[in-house]
């Protein structure tokens, strides 16, 4: 290649634009944090274990773009769900991007709701879940309390409500941990900025770095209060539940490394476990 197409080449290079001002943050977010079958089935496998019985109607709380929700009712025509968000941009976005592209008669069973979840309650549903530890925004025990009420008063009889939760050692650390996003062009970072160990308060955000070099960097941020398994199950019997479940990862041997543990992807009740690093749990509430 001679000089002239090479200094070509390295303006044209310069006049791209870079990966990270042309990404749409909600498609990044959905695309590595996001995994609808793994959380619908342990949501219907565990609802079914609780109630014996096929949950249909389900409140995505803190739904964001409202991924689940369509999800939920693409799998079963009898299913409907509510999706409720504070903000009216991501629910757009969710709108145009993923109800209704799922067809009219998906469509037509997902409601959306741009509302505070501490205030929308009706109708009843079989299921609600708060996920991606969207919970933590309420930093003191009155407004956690509040919220798990007003989920409480929006199931059915036999209702239950899904959270998740993280912990471990290294939760309450300053990280920055990086996963490549298998098939995509760029990487997701969780960053763990600040923990205030008097406050529990941390402050935490999704970065994404792309293939060539660009950086979208804070994409997304959370000002949160890290709340402990213990704190939220007393909270959701002082809010009225009845009864509370924990269900921990079950880790099995690696069958390619002789001596190591690998995770198994499925949940077990327990009430004693031992720490990590970090961690991911799910908590169920009954009504
Ligand atoms: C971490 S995202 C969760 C997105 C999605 N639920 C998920 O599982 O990935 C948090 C979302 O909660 C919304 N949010 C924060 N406070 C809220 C409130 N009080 N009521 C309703 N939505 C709220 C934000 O607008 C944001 O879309």
């Amino acid at each position: 290649m001679g000089k002239q197409s090479r200094l070509e080449k390295k303006k044209q290079a310069k006049k791209k634009p870079l990966m990270a001002s042309q990404a749409d943050r909600h498609q990044l977010y959905q695309k590595s944090v996001q995994d609808t079958d793994v959380e619908l089935g342990l949501m219907v496998e565990k609802y079914r274990d609780i109630r014996g019985r096929e949950p249909l109607s389900f409140r995505e709380d803190f739904c964001g773009t409202a991924l689940l929700s369509v999800a939920w009712c693409r799998d079963t025509p009898t299913r409907t769900a509510q999706g409720v968000d504070l903000c009216a941009d991501t629910l757009a976005w969710g709108r145009e991007h993923n109800v209704e592209p799922a067809g009219k008669k998906v469509a037509a069973r997902v409601e959306l709701v741009n509302g505070d979840v501490l205030k929308v309650n009706k109708p009843k549903v079989d299921i609600t879940c708060a996920l991606n530890f969207s919970y933590n925004v309420f930093k003191t025990r009155d407004l956690l309390r509040r919220y798990f009420k007003s989920v409480r008063k929006g199931l059915n009889d036999d209702g239950v409500l899904m959270l998740d939760i993280f912990g471990g050692t290294e939760a309450i650390t300053s990280t920055r941990e990086k996963r490549k996003v298998e098939g995509e062009p760029f990487t997701f970072i969780w960053e763990q900025e600040k923990y205030n160990p008097v406050t529990n308060e941390i402050l935490c955000h999704i970065n994404f770095k792309f293939k060539d070099g660009s950086r979208l960097e804070p994409a997304f941020t959370y000002d949160w209060r890290l709340w402990t398994i213990p704190e939220v199950h007393e909270l959701l019997l002082e809010a009225g539940f009845s009864k509370v479940h924990v269900y921990w990862e079950e880790y099995r041997d690696d069958e390619d490394d002789e001596g190591y543990l690998v995770a198994s992807g499925d949940y077990i009740e327990v009430s004693e476990v031992e720490n990590q690093e970090s961690w991911v749990s799910y908590i169920f509430a009954e009504v």
